[in-house]
């Protein structure tokens, strides 16, 4: 099983949410092979030979970023031909969150999975039974606050770490499940 991992990441908070989703992905499925890249260096190649595939973000201006959002747009090829079909996705974010409600890392979650849901790719969410899950998860993937109270940034917690390993863990699990046979 292949594992891809394309994140965008500015000041590095999501780059290590990056990095401890694919280690909770390979502890949790030894014999998987695990690739990351940034958004700009991935190519609809690296998707079309994955069988998982997580995208990542941090929030700009209350949805992706738009190095994300190329990408997303340029795979209205692999659409065309239904090439990611059949495929499982994860979501990520990170966000400054100034203001209790998140500033806007709900909706870039949900709308990374709209985009995986248009490919017919299998979305995985986060369940809160897991580990982390209390401080940096939501149903639709794992995500991460990592303003302070006046919004500067303060970088990602060894806790939303923790949340990522585990969701990491979770998306390889369920897709060796969901895809073992074919495999
Ligand atoms: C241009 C820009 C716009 C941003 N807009 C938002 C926003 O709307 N909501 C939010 O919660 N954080 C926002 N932030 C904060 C980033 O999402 C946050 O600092 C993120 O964790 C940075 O991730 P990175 O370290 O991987 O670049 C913005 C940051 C930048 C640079």
């Amino acid at each position: 099983m292949h594992i891809f991992i394309a994140y965008h990441s500015d000041y590095g908070s999501t780059e290590k949410m990056a990095q401890a989703i694919a280690a909770g992905a390979s502890a949790s499925q030894p014999d998987c092979q695990v690739s990351i890249k940034q958004v700009t260096d991935t190519t609809l190649e690296d998707l079309q030979q994955a069988d998982v595939i997580f995208f990542g973000t941090p929030v700009h201006m209350g949805s992706m970023a738009w190095q994300m959002k190329k990408l997303v747009d340029e795979t209205s090829k692999l659409w065309m031909e239904n090439l990611l079909e059949g495929k499982v996705g994860g979501v990520f974010a990170t966000g400054g969150g100034l203001g209790s409600a998140g500033g806007g890392i709900e909706q870039t979650l949900i709308s990374l999975h709209s985009n995986f849901l248009e490919h017919g790719m299998v979305v995985v969410g986060f369940p809160k039974s897991l580990p982390g899950y209390a401080d940096a998860g939501l149903q639709w993937g794992v995500c991460a606050r990592t303003g302070n109270h006046e919004g500067m940034p303060q970088g990602i917690s060894e806790a939303a770490l923790v949340a990522a390993r585990s969701y990491g863990a979770h998306v390889a699990a369920m897709a060796a499940h969901i895809l073992g046979a074919d495999l």
